[in-house]
């Protein structure tokens, strides 16, 4: 039986966040050059967007490029620079095609003009789209994000616009740079590896974690609904019990 049909629709996750993670080790693995891992995590993309979207899902977040990635050999670097901006470009039509808006979220000054450029376009071109909502995790960590709210809010506090008492869950969530998108329910990691590597620290406190051994170009959309799967068999107590 095809996997999709044990999918409760009526209880799919909202927000789906994705540690994409396995490019390297699976070109290493056919003895070919990291880069090309990239290129195949791409058509992984393309295609776990295009799943999500036709399930329901509302908003997909993609772990693309860490703030520590920047410290990766600097080939490597402006090849996941250069290939950013030619997917983004060629992918504009495809999102509008399947009604997605794109987003990013990290600190996207840092990236190059190019792809910064790219980016805007693509964001400004979809902006009206409102089937999914398709959010790039770039130039991004979860400490860089939270240190940042800490500031806005106490310049805020400093210039007598707020009161530190008033500082709360909500205020503190809507300084961050998810602050228009629901927390996700639901985190995948491929690749094995066990940790979160400063992705959405903030957001996931209550989120379901998902770990899969598959590399990423090797993730299709059967095992996207083989996690959703998992997600909707297990129960969400938020610290209450079932009564
Ligand atoms: C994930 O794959 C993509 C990025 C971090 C940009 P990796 O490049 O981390 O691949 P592995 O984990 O080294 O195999
Ligand atoms: C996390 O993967 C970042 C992205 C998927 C973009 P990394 O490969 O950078 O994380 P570590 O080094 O395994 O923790
Ligand atoms: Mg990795």
């Amino acid at each position: 039986m095809d996997p999709k049909e044990h999918i409760d629709l009526e209880k799919l996750p909202s927000h789906v966040a994705v540690i994409m993670d396995g490019n390297g080790r699976w070109a290493q693995r056919q003895g070919k050059e990291r880069v090309f891992g990239h290129e195949q995590g791409v058509k992984a993309v393309r295609e776990i967007t295009e799943a999500a979207a036709e399930l329901g899902i509302n908003y997909l977040t993609l772990y693309a490029f860490s703030t520590e990635n920047w410290y990766r050999p600097k080939e490597e670097v402006s090849a996941l620079m250069k290939l950013l901006v030619q997917t983004i470009g060629e992918e504009t039509k495809t999102l509008m095609k399947n009604n997605i808006r794109l987003q990013a979220i990290g600190n996207l000054t840092d990236l190059d003009m190019k792809c910064l450029a790219e980016l805007k376009e693509a964001m400004r071109i979809t902006s009206g789209n409102d089937r999914m909502t398709l959010i790039l995790a770039l130039s991004y960590s979860s400490r860089w994000e939270i240190v940042e709210a800490a500031r806005k809010l106490s310049e805020k506090a400093y210039h007598h616009q707020l009161d530190p008492p008033s500082i709360n869950d909500d205020l503190f969530s809507q300084c961050l740079n998810t602050a228009p998108y629901p927390d996700p329910e639901l985190l995948i990691r491929t690749s094995g590896e066990y940790r979160l590597s400063n992705f959405l620290l903030w957001q996931i406190a209550y989120a379901e974690l998902y770990f899969t051994p598959k590399l990423w170009p090797d993730f299709t959309r059967n095992d996207l609904y083989e996690a959703l799967i998992d997600f909707q068999k297990r129960e969400r107590r938020f610290g209450k019990i079932t009564s």
